[in-house]
C-alpha cells in the first residue's frame, strides 16, 4: 500500500495509543472506565473529533455542486477520504468507492440495485449461519419479491462455517454469496478467500461484510477477489452515519441506481433522467460531508497503527489472557471457538442472566454487549437467547482484561 501517513509507529505504544482518545479518560459509577464494548463501537480519537469541529467551524459547504472557495475546500477534503478509502482497502481506483450512511446501507443497496435487477425467480442466494440480521433480512426481502430461494451455510459448534456444507448448496442456480468477514458475535474469522474462490468457480458474486474486519485485519479486495465489501466507519474509530461499499467498476455500473435524487443524475427532463458516472450514481443528495471528512484522519491513524498483524498479535495477547481468565470461572461457558477468532469473547454464565451481568458489571465501569447482538438465528444455534460480549480494541490493556475477569469473579461469587 501506498504511504499515505509520514508518522508511522514501528510498533504498538498502548499508553501513547490511549492519550488519544479523550473518553477513555473518565470515571464510570465511580471507577476508571473499562471499555469492552469495541465490536459495538470503537472509540474516537481527538484527531477524528477535531476533523468535525474544524469542518463546521472553518469550510461548511456543499460539495460538488458549488464553485465557491468553502464548497471546493469541503469537495477536495470528502473526496480526498474516497482516495484514502481505496488505498486502505486496495481498490483499484477511487470510483469503487461508494459512500453510504453504514455496513447496513451498503448491504441493502447491493440487494436492491444489484439483486432487484439480477435475481430472477428460482435463482438463490448464500448467506451463513453467522450473519448479522443486516446481512439476513434485506436478501429475505429481495428474495421474497423476486421468488428466490435463500440458503444459509451451517455452522459448526466452535462457530466455524462449515465449508463442506457449503460445496453441497451451492449450484448454477446460485447468483450471490454475502458473508461476514468476522461474525460480530464469536469473532470467527471466515476463509473468506476460500468462499469466494467456491462462488466464482459456481458462477456467483461474492458480498462480504466487513464491519468487524477492518479495525483488526489487513483488507486487500483485490487479493479477496470479493465483487463487493462492506464496511462502516465507527467500528474503525470513525463517527457514526458513515459507510463504505466497494464494487468492483463492472458490476457497479451494470446496476441500477439505489436511491434517486439530486446527483446522481447526469441530465433530467419530465420524460427521462440519465445517471451520474460512479460512484455519484449510487451518492444521491447531499451526503454526511463532516463525518466523511472526519473519518479520513480515523483511516489515517489505523494507517499510522503501522503493521496490521501486529495490532492483531497485540489483540490477540487480550483474546488469550482473557479466554484463560474466563475459563476459570465455574459455570461459564464460552461460546464460539474458532482456531481463527479476532478479540471478541461471547459467553453464558449458568443460573445468571447475561442482563444482570452486563449491568453489575456496568456498576464496576466496565462496559460490555449483552443480548443477541442483532444474531438471532446464530443465537438459536446455540439454543440460547443471548451473550455477554466482550470485544477489544488496540487501546486495552492486560491490566483492563484482568480488572474484569477479577469483577466478574466477584459477581459469580456472591450472586450465583
Ligand atoms: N453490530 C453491532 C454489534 O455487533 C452493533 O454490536
Amino acid at each position: 500500500m501506498t504511504q499515505i501517513v509520514e508518522n508511522i509507529e514501528s510498533k504498538i505504544n498502548v499508553s501513547t495509543i490511549r492519550s488519544k482518545f479523550p473518553v477513555l479518560d473518565q470515571k464510570v459509577n465511580g471507577k476508571k472506565l473499562i471499555y469492552f464494548d469495541n465490536a459495538a463501537t470503537t472509540q474516537k480519537p481527538e484527531v477524528v473529533i477535531n476533523a468535525l469541529s474544524d469542518y463546521y467551524r472553518q469550510y461548511n459547504a456543499n460539495i460538488h455542486r458549488g464553485l465557491h472557495t468553502l464548497a471546493e475546500r469541503a469537495t477536495a477534503a470528502y473526496e480526498d477520504t474516497r482516495k484514502t478509502v481505496q488505498q486502505f482497502i486496495n481498490a483499484s481506483e477511487a470510483e469503487e468507492v461508494i459512500f453510504t450512511s453504514g455496513t447496513t446501507e451498503s448491504i441493502n443497496l447491493v440487494a436492491n440495485a444489484y439483486g432487484r435487477k439480477f435475481l430472477h425467480p428460482g435463482d438463490e442466494v448464500i448467506i451463513s449461519g453467522l450473519e448479522h440480521h443486516s446481512n439476513i433480512v434485506p436478501w429475505q426481502l429481495i428474495c421474497q419479491e423476486k421468488s428466490a430461494l435463500l440458503k444459509v451455510i451451517p455452522i459448526d459448534a466452535k462457530g466455524d462455517i462449515d465449508l463442506e456444507a457449503f460445496k453441497k448448496i451451492i449450484t448454477d442456480k446460485t447468483k450471490i454469496v454475502a458473508v461476514n468477514h468476522i461474525s460480530n458475535s464469536l469473532g470467527t474469522i471466515n476463509p473468506v478467500r476460500e468462499i469466494v474462490q467456491i462462488a466464482h468457480d459456481s458462477g456467483a458474486i461474492v458480498l462480504l461484510d466487513g464491519a468487524q474486519a477492518t479495525a483488526h485485519v489487513d483488507i486487500d479486495v483485490q487479493e479477496l477477489d470479493c465483487d463487493f465489501y462492506a464496511f462502516s466507519a465507527h467500528k474503525l474509530y470513525g463517527p457514526t452515519g458513515v459507510g463504505v461499499l466497494y464494487g468492483k467498476r463492472k458490476l457497479l455500473e451494470s446496476m441500477n441506481p439505489f436511491q434517486s435524487g439530486g446527483e446522481m443524475i447526469k441530465e433530467v427532463t419530465f420524460e427521462k433522467t440519465t445517471f451520474n458516472d460512479i460512484p455519484y450514481k449510487f451518492e444521491a443528495g447531499t451526503p454526511n460531508i463532516a463525518d466523511v471528512i472526519a473519518f479520513n484522519e480515523a483511516l489515517k491513524f489505523v494507517i499510522g497503527l503501522g503493521n496490521k498483524e501486529d495490532v492483531l498479535s497485540y489483540e490477540q495477547t487480550l483474546l488469550n489472557e482473557a479466554t484463560e481468565r474466563l475459563k476459570e470461572i465455574p459455570g461459564l461457558t464460552i461460546i464460539g471457538e474458532a482456531d481463527q477468532k479476532i478479540a471478541v469473547i461471547s459467553f453464558i454464565i449458568e443460573g445468571l442472566h447475561h442482563f444482570d451481568i452486563g449491568m453489575m458489571l456496568d456498576a464496576k465501569g466496565i462496559a460490555v454487549r449483552t443480548g443477541h447482538h442483532c444474531t438471532q438465528p446464530l443465537m438459536n444455534r446455540f439454543g440460547i437467547d443471548g451473550t455477554v460480549r466482550v470485544s477489544f480494541s488496540i487501546y486495552n490493556t492486560l491490566e483492563e482484561v484482568s480488572i474484569f475477569a477479577d469483577s466478574l469473579k466477584q459477581i459469580v461469587e456472591k450472586w450465583r
